[in-house]
C-alpha cells in the first residue's frame, strides 16, 4: 500500500452520526487504508481498528507507531466481542463498517479481485484462511456454483456460467481471473456486455469466499449488547443484498413486538433496542461521487442503541 492521500467514502456523514471525540471509544471494524480512523483519530476519539487484510492492518500498525490512541487487531470484525475483550473494552460509542473491498485489494493482481488483471483466483481478504475461489470452484458441484451465483451475483445467467465453468475444469483448473474471465466471455451470448457479468460474478465469489454476508449478520445481532445506549453504528454497503440485510435489521429491532398485525395482543415479547437516525440511505453527494467512483455505490445507514 502506498502513501497516497486515501479520500474515505462519506467521511463527513460517517463523523456526522458517530459524532468522535475526545474520550470515545470507537470501533472501525474495516480499517483498510485508515482513512476513516484518521479522521477519527484527529478528533481525539480511542479507536480500534479491525481488518482481516494484512496489509491493511500492517498500515494499521505503522499509523498506530505515532497515535498511541490507535490499536489494530487482525481479525474479523465478526468476532467484535473478542476483540473488544483483547483490549479490555467492556462498551463502545461508536462502530463504523465500511464494507466490502478498497482499492488497494482491487488493484493487487495478487489477490485476484478484480477480472481486469490476471492473477490468481483468490478473492479471500485473509490470504492465510479458509479456501480460494479456485478451490471453491474446483470442489463445488455445478448447481452449488449455479446457485452462488445467483444468489450473491443476482446473474441471471448463473446455470449457463456454472455448466461452462465445471466443463472447463474438465480440461484444466479454472485458478486464474484470466482463465475465469475466458471462460464467461466464452458462453455469454453474442452482443452482450461481459463487464457487468464479468462483476456479478466475482462479486458472488468473493461473497462466498469470505462468507460476507454471514459476518454481517453476525455482527448486526452483536452491536446492540457492545454499544453502551446511545452509542451508534454507521454501515456503509456497496451492494444491495449488504444494503438489504442493515436495513431489515434496523427496522426490525426498531419495534417493539414483531407479531402479525392480525393478533390481538402481543405474544412474542420482542422490544426495541434501537433508533433509525436514517430513514433512507445516506448517499454520496454529485461531487463525491465525480471525484470517488467507490462512492456512486454507497449506502450509508445509521442507528443508535437505546
Ligand atoms: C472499503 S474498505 C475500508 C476502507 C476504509 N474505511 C478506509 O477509509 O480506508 C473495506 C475493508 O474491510 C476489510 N474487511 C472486509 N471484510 C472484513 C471482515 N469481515 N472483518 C474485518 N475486515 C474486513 C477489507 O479487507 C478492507 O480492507
Amino acid at each position: 500500500m502506498t502513501d497516497v492521500p486515501h479520500v474515505p467514502v462519506l467521511k463527513e456523514e460517517t463523523l456526522g452520526f458517530l459524532q468522535p471525540g475526545k474520550g470515545k471509544r470507537i470501533i472501525d471494524g474495516t480499517f483498510g487504508f485508515g482513512g476513516h480512523s484518521l479522521a477519527m483519530l484527529e478528533t481525539g476519539a480511542d479507536v480500534l481498528g479491525l481488518d482481516l487484510d494484512a496489509v491493511a492492518v500492517e498500515t494499521c500498525r505503522r499509523i498506530s507507531s505515532d497515535r498511541h490512541r490507535l490499536k489494530c487487531m487482525p481479525i474479523s470484525f465478526r468476532h467484535l466481542d473478542r476483540a473488544m475483550a483483547a483490549v479490555g473494552w467492556d462498551k463502545v460509542d461508536g462502530v463504523l463498517l465500511d464494507l466490502g473491498v478498497s482499492s488497494f485489494q482491487l488493484d493487487d493482481p495478487a489477490k485476484g479481485f478484480s477480472y481486469r488483471m490476471d492473477g490468481p483466483l483468490d478473492l479471500r481478504f485473509d490470504q492465510e484462511a479458509g479456501r480460494t475461489a479456485a478451490e471453491l470452484l474446483a470442489n463445488s458441484s455445478e448447481g452449488e456454483i449455479a446457485d452462488l451465483i445467483w444468489k450473491w451475483g443476482e446473474e441471471r445467467a448463473s446455470r449457463r456460467i456454472a455448466r461452462a465453468l465445471v466443463r472447463a475444469r474438465t480440461e484444466a483448473p479454472v485458478d486464474t481471473t484470466g482463465r475465469l474471465r475466458t471462460v464467461i466471455e466464452e458462453v455469454l451470448p453474442r452482443g452482450m456486455k461481459p463487464q457487468p457479468v464479468l462483476s456479478r460474478v466475482f462479486q458472488a465469489l468473493r461473497v462466498a469466499v469470505n462468507e460476507e454476508l454471514d459476518a454481517l449478520s453476525e455482527v448486526l445481532a452483536m452491536l446492540p449488547g457492545l454499544l453502551r445506549p446511545g452509542g451508534v453504528f454507521v454501515v456503509i454497503a456497496y451492494h444491495s443484498l449488504e444494503d438489504r440485510m442493515v436495513k431489515q435489521f434496523i427496522a426490525r429491532e426498531k419495534r417493539d413486538c414483531l407479531c402479525p398485525p392480525d393478533l390481538p395482543v402481543c405474544v412474542c415479547g420482542h422490544r426495541r433496542v434501537l433508533k433509525a437516525l436514517t430513514r433512507k440511505p445516506v448517499t454520496a453527494s454529485a461531487q463525491e461521487e465525480e471525484m470517488n467512483i467507490r462512492a456512486r455505490s454507497a449506502r450509508l445507514r445509521a442507528a443508535a442503541i437505546l
